[in-house]
């Protein structure tokens, strides 16, 4: 069986998933009943500078009846008495010697702020202090969280008052709410940071009811921006950890990276694996459904990893990063094209409607007699059955872009596959042409030419 443990930055735990700082780890009775549960390891709701709390703070996104496909929070940090988390996280830590124990703190600006909370949190026995820089609300109007992440120098300072002072593993938790992920964490770097962790959650308004026209969630009347995040920012994180993973200051320095922000299944777990993360914490999901879905992720990821024949994580870590390019560097001459199966299809021709209003018009339609028919096609004429079967899609290939819209708007599993295809046109990247043929990509009549050449036509 597959080994699941981890030893992040010295941080060790059975297993790399962790409850997420955030409501699943408010208290000492929650961490502990989470472990009973089985998960790996917790990061303390963040504690430090004295807040309190609005009611009421969450607004829920549903799409196609999904609920909660994405959590929308105006949460501050703990309200909490600090002495009192402290007490229960000393006390969660001596009974669950095993598991990793991350307390995540936020303070004004201040290297004594910084140095009487990291004294307070080593005094306690846990494992290792994660930074929080990403709250979008609340605390960054303060001058904390997202005030101090969206600011490299900000980042940078509060790091390093953080990392001379402690004997623990830092880690440093990042905003998405930049322009660049990378600047920040090299800020982190420089200050001293032991590991990464992303992603906090997206700056966000939920919605507006259209009855009572206020906006969710609604506190007494009134609203405010908050942190968006659940299974609908998975991409987005999945991106920034790749861009990461990618960066060369950050691999060469070798810290590792907690993923998180949409993580449901032990399926995106191991997407979170794949492109890097070395840990994982968990917040939504745990919200929705409970500390049981450990078992699930355990047993889903250790199963996947038998069937791949991976025995330990270091061997599903990144590796599936060297796929990942800049737009530069992809072939221009690779060509896939749409396939449809007609044995799965049931000629519902949504796949038909897309291709023709907003791809490239390259499917037609085939009634049951091989007739090549218009969409509304009516097996019937004043009442008389005229064909058997609705019209069936079939791809004109060679006019197909290989968009993939049409596998994308299919309702069935594997119906449309996109298949690879020799294009005849020569393998070469955008990066090569503009180093070798810079008028190609500058001039619009030397780029008619290079199509002509290579045989590219558009459609
Ligand atoms: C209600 C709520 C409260 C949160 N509170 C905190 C917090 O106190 N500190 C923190 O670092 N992150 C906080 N987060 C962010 C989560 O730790 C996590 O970064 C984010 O939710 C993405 O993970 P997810 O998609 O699994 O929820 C909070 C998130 C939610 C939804
Ligand atoms: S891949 Fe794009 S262009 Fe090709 S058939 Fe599908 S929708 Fe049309
Ligand atoms: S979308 Fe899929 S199922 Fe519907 S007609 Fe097209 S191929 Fe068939």
């Amino acid at each position: 069986m597959a080994d699941l443990s981890v030893n992040f930055a010295g941080i060790r735990a059975p297993n790399p998933f962790w409850l997420a700082s955030a409501p699943p780890t408010n208290s000492g009775m929650q961490v502990h009943r989470a472990f009973e549960h089985g998960w790996g390891g917790a990061v303390w709701k963040t504690i430090g500078a004295p807040v309190l709390n609005i009611s009421n703070r969450y607004g829920g996104l549903s799409l196609g009846g999904q609920r909660l496909v994405a959590i929308n929070n105006v949460e501050l940090i703990s309200d909490r008495p600090l002495e009192v988390n402290l007490r229960e996280i000393a006390e969660v830590k001596r009974m669950w010697p095993d598991r990793a124990l991350i307390v995540s703190a936020m303070v004004d600006a201040d290297p004594k702020a910084w140095r009487e909370i990291v004294m307070q949190i080593e005094d306690t026995g846990a494992d290792g202090i994660e930074l929080n820089y990403g709250c979008p609300q609340g605390m960054s109007e303060r001058g904390m969280g997202a005030a101090v992440g969206q600011v490299p120098e900000m980042c940078q300072l509060n790091t390093h008052w953080v990392t001379s002072v402690t004997r623990l593993p830092v880690i440093v938790k990042l905003t998405p709410n930049v322009t660049h992920i990378t600047d920040p964490a090299h800020a982190a770097l420089a200050g001293g940071a032991h590991a990464l962790s992303l992603i906090n959650t997206i700056n966000s308004v939920m919605k507006v009811d259209l009855d009572t026209l206020l906006v969710t969630p609604s506190i007494g009347g009134q609203a405010t921006h908050g942190g968006y995040a659940g299974p609908a920012v998975k991409p987005i994180a999945l991106h920034m950890l790749s861009e990461l993973m990618c960066d060369p200051t950050v691999r060469a320095s070798g810290v590792p990276i907690c993923g998180m922000g949409g993580i449901q299944t032990w399926r995106d777990a191991a997407e979170f694996l794949l492109l890097g993360a070395s840990a994982l914490q968990v917040c939504t999901a745990a919200m929705h459904y409970g500390y049981r879905i450990i078992e699930d992720f355990v047993d889903g990821l250790s199963n996947w990893m038998d069937d791949k024949g991976f025995a330990t994580l270091a061997d599903v870590t990144g590796r599936s990063l060297p796929q990942m390019s800049s737009f530069g560097g992809l072939d221009l001459g690779y060509q896939a094209v749409a396939r449809i199966d007609p044995d799965k299809c049931i000629q519902c021709d949504l796949c038909y409607v897309a291709c023709n209003d907003t791809a490239h018009q390259c499917i037609d339609l085939y009634s049951p007699e091989g007739v090549k028919v218009n969409p509304g096609f009516n097996v019937r004429d004043g009442g008389k059955q005229v064909a058997q079967g609705r019209a069936t899609p079939v791809v004109r290939e060679p006019d197909c872009v290989g968009c993939a819209l049409c596998a994308n708007v299919c309702p069935v599993d594997g119906c449309i596959e996109m298949v690879s295809v020799p294009s005849g046109r020569p393998s070469v990247t955008w990066d090569q042409l503009t180093a070798t043929r810079p008028a190609v990509t500058q001039e619009w009549a030397a780029m008619e030419a290079y199509r002509k050449e290579a045989g590219i036509e558009i459609h």
